[in-house]
């Protein structure tokens, strides 16, 4: 991703391995602080994704792909390591994926760290051919909803939500991006907006509870990422992201899904069975390190909703765009 620092452009990337340690862009100081942190042990990977240093389901694949290399390189036993780095967050299927794909390799006698460097080349290759798929669906004048952040710092690099954006933009359409700024961690204010704002990308913040309102006054596709995306297509994404569907249908208003294979979770059957984090009551209670709700009030946090498929236009992944009927038959292939 493009990152403008005191008039110098370079790219930089959500993390990365080097010198022995992985690397990761400490996502909870953003927009103020662009900070590093360097890992070198399974365990601190682990919390580091629990923590939300790292987030959105690709990134978080990517740190536990690395996490099980430096358990492998440090002699650790390789199934424990997988249980404390599965246990990190319920809901996003990448870090199940990544984890059962570095076993499954190191296993196999590959080496861990060409493991781990081959799978985050995949993502972010997986996410650049989402956005030449998706970005055709993009027209000049366009009013664009998303919701959270699905871009590069969700994927390591281009994003899934924000690939078909940033390819439609390089290639010199103009519309304009609607985020919403997702309570309580705000996702699309903090992230999303400075990824666009790096871009040069058009856009605008609203508060979650207007995207009825600007739907109703024109906006003309929703793509949102996920975070599971089970065999009938359900599938779960940032708190917030139900409304906005169900919202785009009664409008009529084509709603898409960005993400990666590695986020298609073929062995559930319905969003039902989807696991949604629970996070801590202060994300909602404090605002700015105080506290800004009455003592003793009770707080529910899930992170995530289950949109039902029937309420998805298509979902765009790497081998293209596709309906609910399709995704049996990604799983064999
Ligand atoms: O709690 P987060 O920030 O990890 O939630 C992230 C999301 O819900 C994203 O929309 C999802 O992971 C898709 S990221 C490409």
């Amino acid at each position: 991703m493009r990152f403008k620092d005191n008039g110098a452009e370079r790219d930089i990337r959500a993390l990365w391995f080097e010198d022995g340690e992985l690397v990761m862009m400490d996502q909870r100081l953003l927009p103020r602080d662009v900070i590093f942190i360097r890992y070198n042990d399974h365990k601190e990977v682990a919390d580091a994704i629990r923590d939300m240093v790292t987030r959105g389901a690709p990134s978080i694949g990517a740190a536990a792909a690395y996490g099980m290399a430096l358990a492998a390189l440090n002699g650790a036993d390789l199934a424990e390591a997988a249980t404390v780095i599965k246990a990190a967050r319920p809901t996003a299927n990448d870090l199940f994926y990544a984890v059962d794909h570095m076993i499954g390799r190191i296993s196999a006698g590959d080496d861990p760290l060409k493991s781990a460097d081959s799978y985050v080349s995949a993502i972010v290759d997986n996410c650049m051919a989402i956005g030449m798929h998706g970005a055709p669906l993009i027209k000049d004048g366009y009013t664009v909803m998303t919701h959270c952040n699905a871009g590069a710092l969700a994927t390591v690099d281009v994003g899934t939500a924000l690939a078909p954006i940033r390819v439609a933009w390089s290639e010199g359409r103009r519309f304009k991006v609607l985020a919403s700024e997702t309570r309580p961690r705000l996702q699309g204010l903090q992230l999303t907006a400075w990824e666009l704002i790096h871009e040069g990308i058009d856009h605008a913040v609203i508060v979650d509870g207007a995207s009825g309102h600007f739907m109703r006054r024109g906006v003309d596709m929703v793509i949102v990422g996920a975070d599971r995306i089970v065999a009938n297509g359900d599938f779960a994404n940032k708190v917030g992201t139900y409304e906005k569907a169900v919202i785009a249908k009664e409008l009529g208003i084509p709603f898409y899904v960005a993400a990666p294979v590695s986020t298609f979770d073929f062995d559930t059957a319905s969003g039902d069975d989807i696991i949604i984090e629970e996070r801590d009551s202060e994300e909602i209670t404090r605002i700015g390190g105080e506290d800004v709700a009455p003592v003793g009030v009770q707080v529910l946090n899930p992170a995530f909703d289950v949109t039902p498929f029937r309420y998805v236009t298509a979902y765009i992944t790497e081998k293209g765009i596709l309906t609910a009927k399709d995704i049996d038959a990604m799983r064999s292939e």
